[in-house]
């Protein structure tokens, strides 16, 4: 008998991802299902997964374990977002507004609005505006499902601000149930400071920032927008293989806006991912296939940014790649903090299957951090990261727009949502 101090019972479905991971081409479309399943945890851990017979015969729940009923109840792995902004002061409504007149991202990008507002509004805010800031964004992240977030740096754009910025998530990190995993993205935009002087820039973000985020232990990973008016191939390169020698996971801004052949340079370089990609040429989809480097789309940006243009996730697929998803969630091209949104807009605008959009917000999108083999799928061993919807199928996730179907969350086999209300932070 094992014991359990946290147990669902009788769940209509629990979609597991578990298998080999990553999943690429046709073990995208197996999510593992287990028809009324059962799914147990110990101090965290899951201890047992599978039907009532079973749950019956191996499982004691300790006297005070908690019990859910999983009727009328679809059970998912918590979703990783692997791809995000969090630490960001202030929003952009009025850029908007410019946008549906007409102006395009990059047109305002070009004015000094765009990202350098937010870098303004940021290096404003104190370290705990932007603490209390992240926990309020946490919180309805928690609510539509993400269990693991990544959060990138990236509005500083100086020593003190992207340390302030990566500060902040760590400082959230230890007070929200979510688990945050931190990049530092000095090279997220040329600071207004060095327009003209770019590569003063960057070697103040190898010879000075990146060692004190390194001596600081700040970040796992670094990441760099490589894209036209921003960090050309050869500067991405130079700043990838600093930050790989400092001892950072490396990703990419690729492929966003130009083919300037970021995706390819990820591979090249054994970044742990290439994101954006809308623009990927056909060879960058073949450097990507016959790599490790995970291929994280944002259907969020295409959306928001109201393009025509989709990231190939067909050929993607088709090709080998490992696919992920996340929300990009930012101020500016992508203000969602849902990935349950995430999960819908691939699957109506980019046709993913709905397997394969599962698949790829949490196995995927956990070997894209490194941790998948904590989180991203429900399995012996693995953490008690559990999402609750109320649903008669899984597929009624993706089906039932415009609603939040997510009823509990199980973090690290602590309830942490109950009823839709979160119970606790830290
Ligand atoms: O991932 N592409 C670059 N950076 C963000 C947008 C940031 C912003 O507009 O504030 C992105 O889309
Ligand atoms: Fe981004």
């Amino acid at each position: 008998m094992r014991s359990a101090d946290l147990a669902v019972l009788g769940c209509e479905q629990l979609v597991t991802c578990r298998g080999q991971i990553p999943k690429r081409k046709s073990s995208l479309q197996d999510v593992g299902v287990i028809e009324n399943g059962c799914i147990a945890s110990n101090q965290g851990k899951i201890v047992f997964i599978g039907n009532e017979k079973k749950f019956n015969e191996e499982v004691r729940l300790e006297e005070n374990g908690i019990r859910i009923d999983g009727k009328g109840l679809v059970g998912l792995p918590g979703f990783v977002d692997s791809h995000t902004h969090l630490p960001f002061a202030g929003t952009r409504e009025q850029e908007f507004v410019l946008r549906l007149k007409g102006y395009t991202y990059q047109q305002l990008a070009e004015k000094g609005l765009g990202i350098q507002t937010t870098v303004k509004a940021t290096r404003q805010a104190s370290k705990e505006d932007l603490v209390s800031l992240c926990l309020s964004r946490l919180d309805r992240m928690l609510l539509h499902g993400s269990t693991t977030v990544e959060g990138k740096s990236g509005y500083g754009l100086n020593l003190e601000d992207e340390v302030k910025q990566l500060e902040a998530l760590q400082k959230a990190d230890g007070l929200h149930p979510i688990d945050i995993v931190s990049t530092f993205m000095g090279a997220h935009e040329v600071p207004q400071e060095f327009k003209s002087t770019k590569s003063e820039y960057i070697d103040l973000l190898i010879n000075q920032i990146l060692p004190r985020v390194k001596e600081k232990n700040l970040a796992e990973f670094f990441d760099v927008f490589c894209e036209e008016g921003v960090y050309s191939i050869d500067e991405t390169r130079k700043l990838v293989r600093a930050a790989k020698e400092a001892g950072f996971k490396v990703k990419i801004h690729a492929d966003e806006f130009s083919p300037l052949g970021g995706a390819q340079l990820a591979a090249e370089e054994g970044a742990s991912s290439a994101d954006h990609l809308i623009n990927i040429t056909d060879e960058g989809i073949q450097k990507l296939a016959n790599s490790q480097t995970v291929a994280t789309l944002l259907p969020a940006v295409s959306f928001f940014l109201m393009l025509e243009k989709k990231a190939p996730v067909r050929k993607l697929i088709e090709g080998g790649a490992i696919v992920a998803l996340a929300t990009d969630f930012n101020p500016g091209s992508s203000m969602t903090e849902s990935m349950l949104f995430v999960l819908q807009l691939a699957v109506f605008t980019m046709k993913m299957s709905i397997e394969e959009a599962i698949n790829a917000s949490t196995a995927n999108a956990a070997y894209a951090l490194s941790r998948n083999e904590d989180v991203g799928s429900l399995d012996l061993n693995k953490k008690m990261d559990l999402v609750l919807c109320e649903a008669p199928n899984y597929p009624s996730i993706v089906y039932h727009l415009g609603i939040n179907p997510i009823k509990h969350v199980v973090k690290n086999g602590q309830l942490v949502i109950k009823d839709r209300k979160i119970l606790k932070r830290k």
